[in-house]
């Protein structure tokens, strides 16, 4: 049946007028004004990786780390190009996330897990019990560090585009890993080696079908992520927002880049020198929209380990905001609070 096969089931199913659980709070919706068209303060940056991944010049590097420095404080998102991964590989998963959601009901049913902590996880609206209203979209997700998933749990119509991401992205993660250690004056291995910031990634497929009342509903609701960095590839439809001095802005589709915003792990270790910001996606009822989300940082990885602000980056003008805190903790914090917006970080009094 179409509840069987989540909100895409309901578009097929010919749903015209958006069911009541789909409709978002006034103040959801229109809580923040737009952005003033075509004011450049307003636009994501972008930043082009080339000159950091030659290392031909140091200098070079020194500005893309400026770049990021500044961009990751003053907006917590921004776009990069020249990443070195394909544009082949982003469009080989998108295509593979469009053949899970194109097949029936019966075949996606056998992903669908209630525990969030399964490794392959299909679902719709994850937010259903915490958040305040239902999301316009459906997910697949795979958990893919520390441990990966058997091959064959991954549905095989995306299984090597998910395996071909995931190593691309991860060397992507790598490189920012570096660079946004040297924003923060380490050394350029420190956030992955000292503090295991790549240890645990997910990798999120998500499909948003176009919206019989659009303005009426949300993709997903503002919230903020929980890792240390998410590195998103998004198609062309567009959809994604981010907050910025009060306005919601559009983080517009550029061929090719991937965006990288930084979450709740990475803002609390810098200290508050990085700000974990809030975005949300709206919907459209032209066509379907999907999204390849990677996030570093996952419940799985080290549960022991005790996470706070940076020791390197703290002095008597820097006193630390937080107070130490293990990821498992974070984790279950995070979600019990609920999708309310809001990030959990443990601050001290
Ligand atoms: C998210 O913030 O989790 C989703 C972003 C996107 O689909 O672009
Ligand atoms: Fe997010």
């Amino acid at each position: 049946s179409a509840s069987k096969a989540g909100v895409k089931g309901l578009v097929d199913a010919g749903v015209k007028e958006l069911p009541r659980m789909f409709h978002a709070p006034p103040h959801f919706l229109n809580g923040r004004p737009p952005a003033p068209a075509g004011d450049p303060e307003f636009s994501v940056p972008v930043i082009d990786l080339a000159g950091a991944r030659d290392d031909h010049d140091p200098e070079e590097r020194k500005r893309i780390v400026q770049k990021i420095s500044d961009a990751s404080a003053k907006w917590g998102f921004f776009q990069i190009v020249n990443h070195g991964v394909p544009t082949s590989t982003q469009n080989k998963i998108k295509a593979g996330t469009h053949r899970f959601f194109n097949q029936d009901a019966e075949a996606k049913k056998e992903y669908f897990r209630a525990e969030p902590m399964s490794k392959v996880v299909y679902t719709s609206n994850y937010g259903l019990y915490t958040a305040p209203v239902a999301y316009w979209s459906d997910v697949i997700l795979f958990n893919m560090a520390p441990e990966p998933p058997e091959p064959e749990q991954i549905p095989a119509c995306i299984r090597e585009n998910v395996q071909e991401f995931s190593e691309e992205i991860s060397k992507v993660g790598g490189l920012m890993f570096e660079l946004l250690s040297e924003a923060l004056g380490l050394a350029s291995n420190h956030l992955k080696e000292e503090m295991g910031c790549a240890e645990g990634m997910g990798l999120a497929c998500n499909y948003y079908p176009h919206c019989p009342q659009p303005e009426l509903a949300l993709g997903i609701t503002h919230h903020t992520d929980i890792g240390f960095i998410t590195v998103l590839s998004q198609d062309h439809v567009g959809g994604l927002q981010v907050v910025h001095r009060g306005h919601w802005v559009d983080v517009p589709p550029v061929p090719e880049a991937l965006v990288v915003n930084i979450g709740d792990m990475l803002q609390l270790i810098s200290n508050d020198k990085f700000k974990s910001v809030e975005h949300r996606v709206i919907v459209n009822n032209v066509e379907p929209r999907v999204s390849t989300v990677c996030s570093f940082g996952n419940g799985f990885m080290l549960k022991s380990r005790m996470y706070g602000p940076i020791k390197e980056l703290l002095s008597e003008e820097n006193p630390p905001i937080y107070r130490e805190i293990s990821i498992e903790e974070f984790f279950f914090k995070s979600y019990k609070k609920g999708f309310d917006g809001n990030s959990y970080l443990p601050q001290l009094k």
